[in-house]
């Protein structure tokens, strides 16, 4: 049976001042009325309904979950005591979901992506389950990329194979490289058989339990200390001991770029990682001066293609400016160049180390 693994235990920092250490980029309504977190249920229920969904996510972020999914099953929520990436969180849920389903194919997804055509991104979704079922085989979904982004992971296909599953088509992966530098990514780009790693996979909780047994064996390890705890009045104590005994890495470093028998579905549904202010400037419609507002009480004037975010509070006013992001929230005011909108980071970094 399919199930959801929902990543959620990010700290996102580029979404700042609306994000906070408090409350992520997952738990915000960025283009709605529901939070990222929501709209990544929402949008999978065709396929997976809630009771089948599973979230991880940080312990401090518990009870928010709780609030935005009140349809997930409480015990399908867990708590993680300390942040130790994706790998581990990925281990985790697989050991939790092979006792209650030991043929279970689990879609791991990140918590925090826009899609802007849910419809084609669920037929893309039936092609991995159903490969990843037949082959046994860990399944991406990739995306083709328009930039040398270093942010991303990359996956080179393979250009002889020409399989199509479910009317979409499916590729062997010959390489997975996460994160490369500037020169490689240019590279990539370059040799026209790679993709971009969405961040989602698919595979059979017990063929991703068989990778970690290969090449993460000490986290292997605390899957099997879990393993006899699951479903017992146990299961609390040994989830906290997994994640402070395991090590921090990610499911790409950790697996991805080592696994053999990996296969890619190429999928176009308008998908966007929303990285920066600038990405959600880009993906909102515009006004006729090309400038987003999401405020009741901004008055632009003569400025152009700027983002203006406001929890209507106080006047917002510009005058003669342009490609400018403006947010302003009970604590802070960000005013930024809409194209170093990445530098947001730094912001916080410094506000880390001044503390
Ligand atoms: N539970 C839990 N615990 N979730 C976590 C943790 C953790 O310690 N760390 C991150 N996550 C969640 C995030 O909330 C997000 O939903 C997802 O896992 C991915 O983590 P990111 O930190 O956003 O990863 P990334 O963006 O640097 O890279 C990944 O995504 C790219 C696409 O957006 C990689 O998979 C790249 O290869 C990929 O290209
Ligand atoms: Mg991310």
């Amino acid at each position: 049976m399919l199930h959801a693994v929902i990543m959620a235990g990010g700290s996102g920092t580029r979404f700042w001042p609306r994000s906070t250490k408090e409350k992520p980029k997952q738990f915000l309504k960025i283009f709605g009325d529901r939070t990222m977190l929501q709209e990544t249920v929402d949008r999978i229920e065709p396929v997976i309904p809630p009771e089948r969904v599973w979230v991880i996510t940080n312990e401090r972020y518990m009870q928010l979950v709780k609030e935005q999914l009140p349809d997930v099953p409480e015990s399908n929520i867990i708590g993680e005591p300390v942040a130790r990436n994706t790998a581990p969180c990925v281990a985790s849920a697989a050991t939790l979901l092979q006792e209650k389903d030991p043929e279970a194919t689990m879609v791991v997804l990140p918590a925090d992506h826009s899609i802007g055509n849910p419809e084609k991104f669920i037929t893309i979704l039936e092609t991995a389950a159903h490969k990843a079922d037949e082959d046994d085989a860990l399944i991406t979904i990739g995306i083709r990329p328009d930039r040398p982004e270093t942010g991303y992971g990359y996956i080179e296909f393979s250009k002889d194979s020409d399989e199509t599953v479910k009317g979409h088509e499916v590729k062997k992966v010959v390489q997975f490289r996460e994160k490369p530098d500037l020169k490689t990514a240019r590279q990539f780009i370059f040799s026209g058989n790679f993709l971009w790693n969405s961040g989602m996979f698919v595979w059979k909780a017990a063929v991703i339990a068989n990778q970690f047994k290969k090449h993460l064996p000490e986290v292997y390890e605390q899957m099997e200390e879990l393993e006899p705890a699951v479903g017992t009045n146990e299961q609390g104590e040994a989830i906290n001991n997994f994640y402070r005994n395991c090590p921090s890495i990610s499911i790409d470093y950790g697996i991805m770029e080592k696994a053999e028998t990996v296969y890619v579905v190429p999928g176009e549904f308008g998908w966007n990682d929303v990285g920066s202010w600038r990405a959600v400037y880009d993906l909102r419609e515009k006004d006729e001066k090309g400038n987003v507002i999401q405020s009741d009480t901004a008055i632009l004037e003569s400025s152009e293609n700027n983002l203006v975010h406001s929890e209507n509070k106080k006047l917002i006013t510009l005058v003669g400016v342009e490609n400018l992001a403006v947010v302003e929230t009970e604590d802070a005011i960000l005013v930024c160049n809409l194209d170093e909108s990445q530098g947001v980071k730094q912001i916080v970094e410094a506000l880390k180390s001044n503390k």
